[in-house]
């Protein structure tokens, strides 16, 4: 049986190309003569039926922007039997032969639990943490790139007093943007879980800083540490002032990069052709310079 309608979905955490892959999903419909239909915010949409045509009006002007043209969201009421249910009925009434589903590992378990309940899935990895097993997810390049040049901006004022800085790094539990950043920046100072010793980060600062060269940057993954409380206790040892900075919602938000973009597009052409192929329950994401299949349950790190 051909397939006639294909429905896309974006959950979790916003990631830059998400919108990109949504037009590669987009521009395979067209040329093989299928429906793309949006599902909006995330798996609540397909709870509240919420389900509308992606064409050209909706994406005109937005492809290549961040953030998700069909919304995102963390459904917490996904998980309960009563609201799944109406999903899997929803999903029938609107005859979708296939869900291409983009988001992190919590999308992608959301994912599993469709597919274990008769629904041909495809997912692509949409997150900035890196967290799934691929070389790399959808986002992560714009987000590295975001975090160095807010911190480049911030190192302009730190310079020109000699200050220091505490910066709050997103990653959820992977420290791969983390150590990316740390990697691009230059900086060895690293909070990257609850237990880190003080003593040698305050030892390790002094050490590394003579008032002349560039000013100590200490980045912290998500809640490893208290920002504020850190600032005032490296002032107070080291003698430098610290300036604290939540750089929030500026790391995964913005134009998508060159990289992202390519390989949202592309993950999003292959996911049509896969469902076309009758090619169902994987997830297709960059291994190398490689768009490759895996099975849902390969693609977690934690
Ligand atoms: O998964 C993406 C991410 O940005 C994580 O890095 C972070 O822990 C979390 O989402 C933040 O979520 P929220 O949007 O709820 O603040």
């Amino acid at each position: 049986m051909k397939i006639k309608n294909i429905a896309i979905l974006t959950s979790g955490g916003d990631s830059p190309g998400m919108n990109s892959a949504i037009f590669g999903a987009f521009v395979a419909c067209q040329d093989n003569d299928i429906n793309l239909l949006g599902v909006l915010n995330g798996y609540d949409g397909l709870i509240d039926n919420d389900f509308i045509k992606v064409d050209y009006q909706l994406l005109a002007g937005r492809i290549n922007r961040g953030g998700s043209i069909l919304k995102s969201g963390r459904s917490k009421r996904f998980l309960k039997s009563n609201h799944f249910k109406n999903a899997l009925i929803n999903l029938k009434d609107n005859k979708i032969d296939a869900l291409i589903i983009i988001g992190g590992d919590g999308s992608l378990k959301g994912a599993m639990k469709l597919r274990d309940n008769g629904i041909n899935v495809i997912c692509l990895p949409g997150t900035i943490d890196n967290d799934l097993n691929f070389t790399y997810t959808i986002g992560f390049d714009t987000a590295t790139n975001n975090i160095v040049n807010a911190i480049d901006n911030i190192s302009d004022s730190l310079s020109s007093f000699g200050y220091g800085a505490v910066i709050k790094i997103m990653g959820n539990q992977c420290t791969d943007l983390i150590d990316t950043v740390a990697d691009a920046i230059h900086t060895n100072f690293l909070i990257k879980n609850k237990d880190f010793d003080i003593n040698s980060l305050v030892k390790s600062i002094k050490a590394n800083y003579d008032g002349n060269h560039l000013p100590p940057i200490v980045l912290v993954l998500e809640d490893s540490a208290d920002i504020e409380n850190l600032s005032k206790i490296l002032q107070e040892k080291c003698k430098i002032q610290f300036r604290p900075h939540i750089l929030g919602y500026i790391q995964r938000g913005g134009t998508p990069s060159a990289f992202d973009r390519r390989y949202a597009f592309t993950a999003g052409e292959y996911a049509v052709k896969s469902i076309i192929e009758k090619n169902y329950g994987s997830v297709i994401g960059l291994m190398g310079d490689k768009l490759v299949k895996k099975e849902i349950e390969n693609c977690f790190k934690f």
